[in-house]
């Protein structure tokens, strides 16, 4: 219900209960402010956003405010100013004079709030050296914190308890002695998911990401929003990347986490993968050579036969269409990794899959498989109530404190209320279509998550044509039955161990479409470059629906020759196919760091994963 209100002498229309700070945010309205978070539960402790409350003639924090028939408030009164620039002096009191070397300089809100609404000066005159607070070091090779630019707004405490969950933070001491620590050192082996939103939310320059340090200034980077790749999320995000200056090499600086604080590890810190050691134009036998000369290779490859095309769950549903364009047009078999999860788990699993805003209102929960928040660590963010769950690994999924329970008694908890969420990695074959068949039996919403981005787009690109099992194409090449294979990613390694994939491309014809140089791309008569995030137009299906993902990163990489494809093919109308399978019970350990092949690109997940590999880690 809309009610009329009054700010600075205006009427506004306003809803009846919502909070005046985030509407007077709104409409325009501005007012400074410091532990307010769209997202976060109110706290009301920097006093900086007052009002006058003209009808009580008080100042009160407008975040502490629920919109009412009648309010009438001032942002510009005499005690507002007053107050305002007192609080700021007291804050700057304390404060070091290091905006030069922080990396928060020019997005920092004290800054800008010194400036806009100041003086700029202290309360008391106190020297650098008494400035100084006790130091407070998280052990890291990731966040940095610096006790003496904390203005103990309790952002990050609050983004760790109720967004994520993993609780790694705490407030040590009160009044000018407060200090944020973790609550395990190093930070780095703790239940901290190194999703960065700590980072992200704290308005000054307290806590920083070491990798950024020192590396560019805010200004010299542009930013640009889009979809995560990492994942079958599909969070928005934004990429910060150098231009226009001699410090902007073509690379990603960092990432932000979206309005909605989506962001987790795989892109917050896993940005390096999409700087370093990529493939950028086509390679042939490992020379970088004229357009020409792939195209004659991979021409003279797609007339050895039979040929097959393997598909990656990673790539968008325009680049899936155009893979089986070339693999029809060449008569071959075709095949991905979700032959061994997904696929049996939805030909068995009958109804509609529900989606992440489906099971988000719900408060009670049965996960299904070993590790969901670290698969799909934003899905984890969306949890809020009693979690059941029917493996009993250790995993991140235990910051909920679950309650175990036998998958085959999932009846007895499920109610109105309950989703059920499913890790598809953790079931192969006839155990994924067992699952499937069962749940078909009960009455919830199922989201299955599988390990990769558009995963569900390329089942329902495969679901209706002939394709065979990816452990038999696999037997097939090794032996010599297929003669050459188009292979997009390098998904296999996240199914057969490295000895049989390399065992198998051996004696091969292999034209490979990938991002990176690796050791696979090593074996390749031809490679192709693959996108990533930020890279790319075209859709995905995510667990939030299909969405529309956006290039917006302006360096350069060549992947005309993948239209080129389809010309060379041939002019068949139909696809191979052998019946069977041959079956493959590798999986690999999935981490919040190590989710699949793409990720372990990433220098700075791999430290991560290799630290937290060592010890047990605190969950
Ligand atoms: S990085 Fe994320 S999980 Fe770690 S302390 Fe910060 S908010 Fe918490
Ligand atoms: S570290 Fe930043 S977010 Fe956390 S309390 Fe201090 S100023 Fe606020
Ligand atoms: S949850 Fe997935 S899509 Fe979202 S930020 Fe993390 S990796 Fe990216
Ligand atoms: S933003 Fe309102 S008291 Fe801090």
């Amino acid at each position: 219900m809309e009610v009329s209100i009054f700010i600075d002498g205006k009427e506004y229309k306003a809803p009846k209960g919502e909070n005046l700070l985030k509407y007077m945010l709104s409409v325009g309205i501005e007012i400074p402010y410091f532990c307010y978070h769209d997202r976060l539960p109110v706290l009301g402790s920097c006093r900086l956003c007052i009002v006058l409350v003209e009808n009580q003639n008080r100042v009160i924090p407008s975040c502490t405010l629920q919109i009412q028939e009648g309010l009438r408030v001032s942002t510009q009164a005499k005690a507002v100013k007053e107050n305002q620039a007192y609080l700021l002096q007291a804050y700057m009191t304390r404060h070091p004079l290091d905006c030069p070397i922080c990396d928060k300089a020019g997005e920092c809100d004290l800054q800008n709030y010194g400036a806009l609404y100041g003086p700029q000066t202290q309360i008391v005159p106190v020297s650098a050296l008494e400035k100084h607070r006790e130091e407070h070091d998280w052990q890291s090779d990731y966040l940095e914190y610096y006790s003496n630019r904390c203005v103990v707004c309790y952002r990050c405490t609050r983004v760790c308890d109720y967004i994520n969950k993993a609780k790694a933070l705490y407030v040590e001491e009160r009044g000018f002695d407060s200090n944020i620590v973790p609550t395990v050192r190093p930070i780095d082996t703790s239940s901290c998911d190194m999703c960065g939103m700590c980072v992200d939310v704290c308005p000054v320059g307290a806590i920083i990401s070491k990798p950024f340090k020192f590396w560019s200034r805010s200004w010299l980077l542009k930013n640009e929003e889009t979809v995560c790749l990492n994942c079958p999320t599909g969070c928005n995000v934004e990429l910060e990347f150098g231009v226009g200056d001699w410090r902007s090499k073509a690379q990603v600086y960092r990432t932000k986490p979206g309005k909605e604080l989506d962001s987790c590890a795989k892109v917050f810190f896993g940005y390096d993968m999409l700087n370093d050691n990529r493939i950028k134009e086509p390679i042939t036998n490992q020379n970088r050579f004229s357009f020409s000369e792939p195209i004659e290779i991979i021409n003279k490859n797609f007339k050895e036969k039979p040929m097959a095309v393997i598909i990656s769950p990673f790539m968008t549903n325009e680049e899936i269409s155009l893979a089986l364009e070339i693999a029809k047009k060449s008569s071959s078999y075709v095949s991905s990794v979700i032959s061994v999860d997904l696929i049996p788990f939805l030909k068995a699993y009958k109804k509609p899959i529900a989606h992440l805003d489906d099971i988000a209102s719900k408060n009670k929960f049965v996960f299904i498989g070993d590790d969901i928040s670290s698969v799909a660590p934003v899905v984890s963010y969306r949890i809020n109530g009693k979690v059941y769950k029917t493996s009993n690994k250790k995993s991140r999924d235990d910051k909920f404190k679950p309650t175990y329970i036998d998958i085959e008694k999932i009846h007895d908890v499920i109610d109105k209320d309950t989703a059920i969420i499913v890790d598809v990695y953790s079931f192969r074959y006839e155990e994924a279509s067992k699952l499937g068949n069962m749940l078909n039996k009960i009455e919830a919403p199922v989201m299955p998550i599988p390990l990769q981005t558009n995963a569900l787009g390329l089942y329902e690109a495969l679901k209706d044509i002939p394709t065979t099992d990816i452990g038999l194409i696999l037997e097939m090449i090794k032996q010599g039955e297929i003669k050459s294979v188009l292979l997009f990613g390098e998904d296999l390694f996240d199914y057969f161990d490295k000895d049989v994939v390399f065992d198998a491309f051996k004696n091969t014809k292999l034209t490979l479409v990938t991002p990176f140089k690796s050791e696979l791309s090593l074996l390749a008569e031809t490679c192709i470059p693959m996108k990533l995030t930020g890279e790319k137009d075209g859709t995905i299906h995510t667990l939030r629906g299909l969405k529309k993902v956006s290039k917006v990163l302006p360096f350069p990489i060549d992947d005309d020759i993948l239209k080129e494809l389809p010309k060379l093919a041939g002019i068949g109308n139909s696809f191979s196919y052998k019946e069977g399978m041959f079956k493959t019970d590798y999986k690999k350990e999935v981490s919040v760091y190590n989710s699949s092949w793409i990720l372990e690109h990433s220098k700075l997940l791999q430290n991560l994963e290799n630290k937290n590999k060592e010890v047990m880690i605190n969950v």
